[in-house]
């Protein structure tokens, strides 16, 4: 049985006040919660002040990216280590928004994973297709390039770290939810992807997420399904009740 997995992505959002405030209302309801595994990814300023406050929980702490690189002159970036010592345990890797407004490509993104996983970092990496793509018959070739591309020479045991987010781009802050079919289909064919990467022993570890307008009103569906084993929760995630509400599906599912 594969524990469900629930995180959530702050985005650009939330001053660090808010962001304590909101980390506390799910301390409120949550913090001996052990059905669900339940991640919180704040933006960089506010990463250690939630670290201070679910740091004697369950709630686990991610963030929203990660440089491939150790340190040193990267501009603008954060490394493995800064993230570690705050206790982060989880990265979310190549989010549609990054490949999308940054250009980060299946190259990169893959670095940052093995990196991640080298030094205990649980990546959640994000694949998913455009609009465009669902329409031109292309998804399933879209999902699959970006899963070979990204999770190139990763070892077969590490997929009981690594969680995969399948994150359609049209369902994404657009309140247009994959229906539940829709989803589960493309959720098999990931997981039948990773057992010829890597083995049915793999294949049965690995967590896949659901993402895009996720919503307490639409979780128990989804997350019912045999092969969604979570949620990348964005808009949902900023309101404690709406959050708890998937969290809750999550833990009846
Ligand atoms: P959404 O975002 O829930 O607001 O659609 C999901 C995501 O981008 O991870």
């Amino acid at each position: 049985m594969r524990k469900k997995i629930i995180a959530g992505n702050w985005k650009m959002n939330k001053t660090v006040e808010e962001a304590v405030e909101l980390a506390g209302e799910l301390m409120r309801g949550y913090a001996e919660q052990t059905a669900v595994d339940v991640v919180l990814c704040p933006p960089f300023t506010s990463t250690k002040a939630v670290s201070d406050v679910v740091s004697e929980s369950q709630i686990r702490l991610g963030a929203q990216n990660m440089s491939a690189e150790d340190g040193g002159a990267f501009t603008g970036e954060i490394a493995h280590g800064m993230l570690k010592e705050l206790f982060v345990r989880y990265v979310i890797l190549g989010h549609s928004e990054r490949r999308e407004y940054v250009g980060e490509t299946d190259g990169e993104i893959n670095r940052k994973v093995l990196k991640a996983l080298e030094k205990q970092l649980r990546p959640i990496l994000c694949v998913g297709e455009t609009l465009e793509q669902r329409e031109a018959g292309t998804m399933e070739q879209v999902v699959e390039q970006q899963l070979r591309g990204g999770l190139q020479g990763v070892e077969p045991s590490a997929y009981t770290e690594l969680v995969i987010a399948y994150e359609p781009v049209w369902a994404i802050g657009t309140g247009k939810t994959a229906s539940a079919e829709q989803a589960q289909e493309v959720h098999a064919f990931i997981r039948k992807l990773i057992g010829e990467l890597a083995g049915a022993e793999a294949a049965n570890a690995v967590r896949i997420q659901y993402g895009g307008s996720m919503k307490p009103a639409n979780a128990a569906e989804l997350l019912g399904q045999p092969d969604i084993d979570g949620g990348l929760i964005g808009g949902a995630a900023l309101d404690a009740a709406s959050f708890g509400g998937i969290i809750d599906a999550a833990s009846e599912a």
